[in-house]
């Protein structure tokens, strides 16, 4: 009896319309992925649809927790739902990231979903600074993320991360020792100066840094990755071709500062990716040191290395500018004090790393839904 009451009220409750599975699939199948230019049901972002009265929840599934289009994604599916169903049904959506990937499966990094390469033609121009907020940012967003300092000869990242006395583990997998790499701030890391005592590495030969390098891969157990993050030498190096040979990069970003000597280097640097025979998809260019902004004077912006020269640079290229990260002492300050500028609460720089992050997340979003898959590269050296 009680429940036939309750039956009822509801079913008044409904007014004119009907709420059913079918009819919210029909008009979420109107809503258009902006990036990836397909509607979300085809692309099977859409999940666990429950119906109410006048109340339906889903999840979409992102592409990747740093998606910057999740307001937008998330309004057009309320507004499919009120146009074409009723205005009065409350519409509850959570949403959640599955990081895509077009790595083959295979033995080498088995659980990394996509590794990109940061690299500059210059030397200096922040690389290895971008490199760490990057990946600060990335994982803030809600993505698990891994560097390896491929800077053998260099090493930047057990400092920026403030982990150079750190050690790594090794631990035995089906008789095989892996190395653990070193985890701060919420990131893997692994780097050379881990391994070895500071400067010892400066007097090896090449192939032993290649060598080393390719241990990083090989050696290490990364676990379960969205990002792992290359953080490269300047110019381009064996360290490059070692590492293109040995693992599939999903994509490059061009790290830049906008004055013209620099451009010319990065250039360089750019089209080394974009070799017929390396073909890695360059994601992008971040311009670095892109105006000087004053602590004191948040709002000013001073280009003393010149403007415009990243996007001329991306448009040269055809390719994104992914941000703009301004030069701030903060960034240099957090960087030798051991602690990635992200995490200060300088609101300029975290916006600067967040929209920079949230493009690069895109833009390997797009190529691993429209490229193929990544592979190793096979070359005669
Ligand atoms: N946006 C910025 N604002 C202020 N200082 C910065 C900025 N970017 C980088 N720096 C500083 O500039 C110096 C060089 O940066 P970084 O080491 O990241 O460059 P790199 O390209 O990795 O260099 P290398 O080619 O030697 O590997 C560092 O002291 C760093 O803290
Ligand atoms: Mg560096």
């Amino acid at each position: 009896m009680i429940l036939v009451g309750i039956t009822d009220k509801l079913s008044a409750r409904m007014g004119e319309f009907t709420l059913n599975k079918e009819k919210v699939l029909a008009a979420l199948s109107t809503v258009e992925e902006p990036d990836l230019k397909k509607d979300l049901v085809t692309l099977g972002m859409v999940q666990d649809i429950e119906v109410g009265v006048n109340q339906v929840r889903f999840t979409v599934v992102l592409t990747t927790p740093a998606c910057p289009l999740k307001e937008l994604i998330k309004s057009r599916c309320v507004a499919a739902i009120h146009t074409l169903i009723s205005p009065d049904v409350e519409v509850v959506i959570n949403l959640t990231a599955n990081v895509t990937t077009a790595k083959p499966t295979g033995p080498l990094l088995p659980g990394v979903k996509n590794v990109i390469a940061i690299a500059s033609g210059k030397g200096g121009v922040g690389k290895s600074t971008v490199t760490a907020n990057l990946a600060m940012a990335l994982h803030r967003s809600g993505a698990k993320v891994g560097i390896v300092d491929a800077d053998i000869f260099g090493p930047s990242i057990p400092v920026m991360f403030g982990a150079e006395d750190m050690q790594p583990t090794i631990t035995s997998h089906n008789g095989k020792n892996l190395i653990n790499p070193i985890r701060q701030y919420g990131i893997k890391l692994m780097s050379i100066g881990f391994l070895t005592p500071p400067d010892s590495a400066v007097v090896w030969r090449g192939p032993m840094a290649s060598q080393a390098l390719k241990q990083f891969f090989g050696d290490t157990d990364w676990g379960e990755l969205d990002y792992l993050l290359i953080d490269l030498p300047p110019g381009t190096s064996d360290i490059h071709i070692t590492l293109v040979q040995t693992i599939p990069v999903a994509g490059a970003v061009i790290v830049t500062t906008p004055q013209k000597v620099a451009l010319a280097d990065a250039t360089k640097g750019l089209s080394m990716f974009r070799q017929p025979q390396i073909n890695v998809p360059v994601l992008g260019v971040v311009e670095n040191m892109a105006w000087f902004t004053p602590a004191e004077l948040p709002d000013h912006r001073y280009p003393i290395f010149g403007s415009g020269g990243g996007q001329l640079l991306a448009d040269k290229w055809d390719v994104p500018l992914l941000g703009q990260i301004p030069l701030v002492q903060g960034i240099r300050e957090a960087g030798d004090a051991g602690k990635p500028a992200f995490m200060e609460e300088n609101q300029i720089v975290i916006d600067a790393f967040n929209d920079a992050a949230q493009a690069l997340a895109q833009q390997l979003a797009i190529r691993n839904a429209e490229k193929a898959e990544t592979k190793v590269v096979e070359m005669n050296t």
